[in-house]
C-alpha cells in the first residue's frame, strides 16, 4: 500500500513509495529531467521526473506545471545527501489539482509595499514560513515555561470598560448602550485572579491605537502576561530573566533550521543566559548623556534612547526604577524614594529595545484611589479593581512580554510587520 506522508517524515520511508500533497515551490529542467521543488507545509522536497521512467502524460504535467500550482505526487523516496532535506522523490505519477497562472510573487525581488498587499500569499515564502514557525515556537515556549512553573492560564476579556495603559491609545467600540474599549492588557484582571490562584498568566491579543509609524509598533499585538501574588519587584525581575532565557534557548534547540534560513547569527542568541545586566533609570540616563543624548530626568525613553542602551550590552538589559510619571497609574512607588517606581522594562540587545514592561503594583487602597484620581480615570469603572485592595491585599508583581517584539529580535528582523501573520499597522487593515 502506498503511504500518504509529509515531507518532514520521508526519512521513515527510504526506498518506499509515498504520496505527497502540496504546492509547486520552484522548478528547473535539464533535457529529459524535470526537478520539481514541492512544499507541503512541513518542508520542501526535490522531486525528480525523468522522461524515460514515466508515462508521457506525467512528463507533460511536470513540464507544464507552474509556481504555486497545487498537486499530488506519487513516487519513491531515495536518500540523496546533496538534496535539500537529505532525500529526493523519484516521481511515478502527478495529479494536478490546479494550474496557476500569473502568481504575483515570483522568485525575483519585490518591494515591501507590494509584498504587504499580498501578505496572504507572501506567507508561503521560505523566509516568512521560517519566521512564523519561530513565532509559534516562542509562544509554545512561553506557555511551557509558565505551565511547568506553577502558573495557571486564566483568560482575560477583550472588551473592557476602562483603560489599563493610558487613555490616549484606546480603541473604542459600542457595547449596546455604553462604550467599551479593546483590551490594552489583561493585567488588571490578572490582579484579580492571582488572589484566587497565586500565579497566573493570560495570553491574547491586545490593542493600542498608537498614532506612530515605527518599526516597533503594531495596533494589534499579542502579549503574554504573568502575574504573581507575594512577589516583589526583584522576584519579578528574576523570573523575567529565567523566562526570556527559556524562550531563546528553546527556539535555538527546536528551530535551528529556521534560524539558519534567516541567516541569524546564532552565537548572539547562545549567550542569552542569566545574569542579565540590571541598571536603574538614573544609570541609564548616565549612559545616554555619555553618548551625548540630550535628555532630562523624568523623560520617558523613546526608541532612540532604547536603541543606544540596547547597543551598549550583548544581553538583554533590565532598566528599573523609572520615574513615577513615566509609568501607568498602578505602579508602586519606591517607599524609600517615592518619585521613582518599582517598575522595570527589559531591553533586548542588537538595537531591538523594549520587549517587556512590568513591575510591582500598588497594594494600598488609599494610594491607589489617589493615583486613579491623579490620572483622571473614571472611578466607577475601577470599583472592582479597588475591591482587590480592600479584601486581602498583598504585595504582587507581574509583567507583559510582547510576542512580536521578541520574535523580531530573535529573528533579527528590521521591522515588526513580518512577525505576525496579518499585521495591523497605522491606517492599514488589508488583507
Ligand atoms: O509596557 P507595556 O505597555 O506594559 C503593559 O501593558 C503591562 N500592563 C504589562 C503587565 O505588566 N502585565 O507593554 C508590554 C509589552 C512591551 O514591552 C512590548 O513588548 C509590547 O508589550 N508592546 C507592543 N508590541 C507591539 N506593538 C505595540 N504597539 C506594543 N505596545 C506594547
Ligand atoms: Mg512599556
Amino acid at each position: 500500500m502506498v503511504k500518504d506522508t509529509y515531507i518532514n517524515d520521508v526519512s521513515r520511508y527510504d526506498g518506499k513509495k509515498v504520496i505527497i500533497k502540496g504546492w509547486l515551490y520552484n522548478k528547473r529542467s535539464s533535457g529529459n529531467i524535470v526537478f520539481l521543488l514541492i512544499r507541503d507545509g512541513t518542508g520542501i522536497m526535490q522531486c525528480v521526473v525523468s522522461k524515460n521512467n514515466v508515462d508521457n502524460k506525467v512528463f507533460e504535467s511536470a513540464q507544464k506545471i507552474t509556481q504555486e500550482s497545487s498537486l499530488i505526487v506519487t513516487g519513491n523516496v531515495h536518500k540523496e545527501e546533496r538534496a535539500i532535506g537529505g532525500y529526493e522523490l523519484f516521481i511515478n505519477d502527478i495529479k494536478i489539482l490546479q494550474i496557476v497562472s500569473d502568481y504575483p510573487i515570483t522568485p525575483k525581488s519585490h518591494g515591501v509595499g507590494f509584498l504587504m498587499k499580498n501578505r496572504h500569499l507572501w506567507l508561503r515564502s521560505k523566509k516568512q514560513h521560517a519566521i512564523l514557525k519561530i513565532r509559534a515556537e516562542v509562544i509554545k515556549a512561553c506557555r511551557e515555561y509558565l505551565d511547568k512553573n506553577g502558573f495557571i492560564n486564566i483568560d482575560t476579556p477583550i472588551l473592557t470598560p476602562a483603560a489599563c495603559e493610558g487613555t490616549s491609545t484606546l480603541f473604542e467600540t459600542k457595547y449596546f448602550d455604553q462604550m467599551a474599549y479593546l483590551s490594552q492588557s489583561g493585567q488588571l484582571y490578572n490582579e484579580a485572579t492571582i488572589m484566587s490562584f497565586g500565579k497566573v498568566y493570560c495570553y491574547g491579543p491586545t490593542f493600542r491605537a498608537e498614532k506612530s509609524k515605527t518599526r516597533r509598533h503594531l495596533m494589534e499585538f499579542w502579549m503574554i502576561e504573568p502575574e504573581m501574588a507575594y512577589f516583589d519587584w526583584e522576584d519579578n525581575i528574576e523570573i523575567q530573566e529565567e523566562f526570556v532565557t527559556y524562550i531563546v534557548q528553546t527556539v535555538l534547540k527546536n528551530r535551528r533550521n529556521e534560524l539558519e534560513i534567516l541567516e541569524r547569527n546564532l552565537s548572539k542568541l547562545e549567550i542569552i543566559k542569566p545574569p542579565f545586566p540590571k541598571i536603574s533609570y538614573d544609570e541609564a540616563l548616565e549612559i545616554l548623556k555619555k553618548k551625548s543624548k540630550d535628555i532630562n530626568w523624568g523623560d520617558d525613553f523613546g526608541a532612540g534612547e532604547e536603541t543606544i542602551i540596547s547597543k551598549s550590552f550583548d544581553k538583554p538589559v533590565f532598566i528599573h526604577h523609572y520615574p513615577m510619571k513615566c509609568k501607568a497609574f498602578y505602579m508602586k512607588p519606591d517607599p524609600e524614594r517615592p518619585d521613582v517606581s518599582l517598575s522595570n522594562d527589559l531591553i533586548a540587545p542588537e538595537g531591538y529595545g523594549e520587549i517587556i514592561g512590568g513591575g510591582q503594583r500598588i497594594d494600598n487602597l488609599e494610594l491607589l484611589e489617589e493615583k486613579i484620581m491623579e490620572h483622571n480615570l473614571p472611578r466607577d469603572a475601577f470599583k472592582w479593581y479597588l475591591d482587590l485592595r480592600k479584601y486581602g491585599t498583598v504585595p504582587h508583581s507581574g509583567f507583559g512580554l510582547g510576542i512580536e517584539r521578541t520574535v523580531a529580535w530573535i529573528c533579527k528582523l528590521k521591522h515588526i510587520r513580518e512577525t505576525i501573520p496579518f499585521p495591523r499597522l497605522l491606517y492599514k487593515i488589508y488583507p
